[in-house]
């Protein structure tokens, strides 16, 4: 739909080979989570990805997101083989290239909405002034510009949610990461993240979201269905 059907020449900005991830191995508890995925997202996609609980949707976002490493397989993060990074060289990139929004918000409690949507910027890196005033304009992209004082418990469940979005924007990553963003919202409210993404998407950033809902995935470019800890493309129509 948009200007993005030269995808072939140009390095994906998410790329996993063979990925596969297992907790416990060995062990009575052995679970074998992701097998062998094979995942190609480009620059200014907006994908979803669906799948019934517990087929392994988290753990392959918690992959791509550089928060877990894989038992086999490799992960390109905008070209570079993530294996190949040590801890501060990881941390640089999750920081520059990332923004999680997680399932369940993810908030500090004890932070106002201002300051939960500052933590990103390194304190040693960004000044005070620099980074309240960052917040805001971040607080204001989401329409939260009045709530920065609130704390988590002082809002409802969709300006959290936002809250966690402006959280994950502050930086202006190009990988924007979200796992079940709408899933605790309001249809109306839903409806409003949804167009914050595309407007995200529109603007370049790559957006990839989990989602249980066929509605929900309807507003993406691009449907991949998990089952089993088994990647699918979904087919058309479906
Ligand atoms: N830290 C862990 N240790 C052991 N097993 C885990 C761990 N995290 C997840 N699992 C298991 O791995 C499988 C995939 O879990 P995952 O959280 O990726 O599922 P999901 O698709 O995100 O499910 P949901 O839709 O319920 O969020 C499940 O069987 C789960 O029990
Ligand atoms: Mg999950």
């Amino acid at each position: 739909m948009s200007a993005a059907s030269t995808t072939e020449d140009r390095v994906p900005v998410i790329e996993t080979r063979a990925l596969g991830k297992v907790y416990s191995a060995g062990s009575e508890a052995e679970v074998v989570a992701l097998h062998g995925v094979d995942m190609r997202i480009h620059r200014g996609d907006f994908v979803a990805i669906m799948g019934p609980s517990g087929s392994g949707k988290s753990t392959l976002m918690n992959l791509i997101g550089c928060l877990d490493t894989p038992t086999s397989g490799s992960y390109y993060c905008d070209g570079v083989d993530v294996s190949t990074l040590d801890a501060e060289e990881l941390a640089i990139l999750r920081r520059d290239k990332i923004g999680f929004v997680f399932q369940g918000f993810n908030l500090l409690p004890r932070m106002s909405a201002l300051e939960n949507v500052a933590m990103p910027l390194g304190y040693a890196q960004v000044p005070p002034h620099e980074r309240s005033e960052r917040a805001r304009q971040a607080l204001a992209a989401v329409g939260l510009a009045e709530r920065g004082g609130h704390r988590p418990t002082e809002l409802s469940g969709g300006q959290q949610q936002r809250v966690a979005i402006a959280r994950a924007l502050i930086n202006e990553p190009p990988i924007i990461l979200a796992d079940e963003p709408t899933g605790a919202l309001d249809s109306r409210t839903g409806e409003e993240i949804l167009a914050l993404f595309k407007r995200l998407r529109d603007e370049g950033h790559t957006v990839v979201l989990i989602t249980h809902d066929a509605e929900v995935a309807a507003h993406a470019d691009r449907t991949l269905v998990m089952r089993d800890g088994e990647l699918h493309e979904q087919e058309a129509g479906a």
